[in-house]
């Protein structure tokens, strides 16, 4: 279910990266549907679009909370201002928000390139299921049922993956997991 009156306004999270613990971390279960949870809502989506990425999930900001937001299907385009400064234009804007997501249903299987905000430059090929059906929560707690395929249920299944604090490099070959862990380990200590 898409946000209904939906404006891009909000303020910037830092994303946390591998290997911060939260991200290693099962979340917890939404139990207040309030003003501060909206108000979150609104900060994980300004920060998706301004990533720019398809979807966030609250761990990846360093809250280890059962909810992420998507939008697999907006438009960003890269504006020269007058300046000469290079601004930047969004549209077509679909965010969605799903709290205490649950998939009932799996089925079929689907290989694509994944990339992710908390593993900076690795994109790799990972295997997923291709049609799902995911029940969830609303901002006011209500009940949803929506079943998805293509990217939509590439990103549902990446995004609640961070809430069983699982990174897509977990689900590679042991060999390449064990080497893109290493090498992040050690660009986090350059930094
Ligand atoms: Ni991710």
């Amino acid at each position: 279910m898409y946000l209904t009156d939906y404006k891009l306004e909000g303020n910037l999270l830092p994303i946390y990266t591998y290997p911060e613990p939260v991200l290693s971390q099962v979340a917890k279960p939404v139990t207040v549907f309030d003003q501060a949870l909206r108000d979150l809502v609104r900060d994980m989506l300004y920060t998706m679009y301004h990533a720019p990425g398809i979807g966030l999930a609250a761990p990846q900001i360093g809250l280890s909370q059962r909810l992420f937001v998507v939008d697999v299907d907006y438009d960003r385009d890269e504006t020269e201002e007058a300046d000469g400064s290079v601004g930047v234009a969004f549209s077509n804007l679909r965010p969605m928000v799903l709290i205490n997501p649950k998939f009932t249903r799996k089925a079929g299987e689907t290989t694509s390139k994944e990339g992710c905000l908390s593993v900076p430059d690795v994109y790799e090929e990972v295997t997923r299921a291709e049609t799902v059906v995911v029940e969830y929560q609303d901002l006011d707690g209500k009940p949803h049922t929506m079943e998805a395929d293509e990217l939509l249920a590439i990103c549902l299944q990446h995004e609640n993956d961070h809430l069983e604090g699982i990174v897509f490099i977990d689900r590679l070959s042991p060999l390449k997991k064990k080497f893109f862990k290493q090498k992040l380990i050690k660009e986090k200590k350059r930094l």
